[in-house]
């Protein structure tokens, strides 16, 4: 079995929404077990866990949510020794435009290391079902991935 890890974070229940959607998008793959994580709860044995990671958050004041942004603080350098070198992939919920949450969560990650295996999924506006149906795509692409090796 591979182990997908999702970590987000949500304050008005858009972003939540989101990932139920990839977490139904990436159950579909039975090779894969899939573990959900808020972004407060998830810590370093959650990434160690993983063989593959999916992040979310809203973009708030143009950047990620402080919940992801404490995540990065707490785990980054416990990180540092184990080089985790995950395939990941980013879901964004905005209310209008989500590419400063997307840029500065790229570049952070840079430094654990991760690699990014797929463009991210942003949801602007209220959620409607091409956001829920791209987020589920997402989940079982990555899923997908991990199963074949192909990350
Ligand atoms: C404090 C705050 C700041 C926000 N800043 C932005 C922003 O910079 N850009 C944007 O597109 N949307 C912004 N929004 C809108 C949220 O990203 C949007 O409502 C999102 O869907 C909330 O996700 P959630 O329900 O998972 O918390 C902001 C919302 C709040 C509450």
């Amino acid at each position: 079995m591979k182990h997908l890890l999702i970590v987000y974070h949500s304050r008005s229940a858009q972003t939540h929404r989101l990932a139920l959607a990839v977490r139904h998008g990436a159950s579909q793959e039975p090779e894969v077990e899939v573990r959900t994580k808020t972004a407060f709860a998830a810590d370093l044995d959650d990434l160690l866990w993983a063989d593959g990671l999916l992040l979310g958050t809203p973009e708030n004041f143009g950047y990620m949510s402080g919940a992801l942004k404490d995540f990065f603080d707490r785990t980054f350098y416990p990180a540092q020794p184990h080089q985790l070198n995950l395939p990941y992939a980013l879901f964004i919920s905005a209310g209008n435009d989500g590419t400063g949450a997307v840029r500065a969560i790229e570049r952070i990650v840079l430094g654990y290391p991760l690699r990014k295996v797929a463009e991210p999924v942003i949801a602007r506006g209220e959620l409607d079902d091409s956001h829920l149906h791209r987020a589920e795509e997402l989940g079982l692409a990555l899923a997908a991935g991990l199963a074949l090796g192909i990350f």
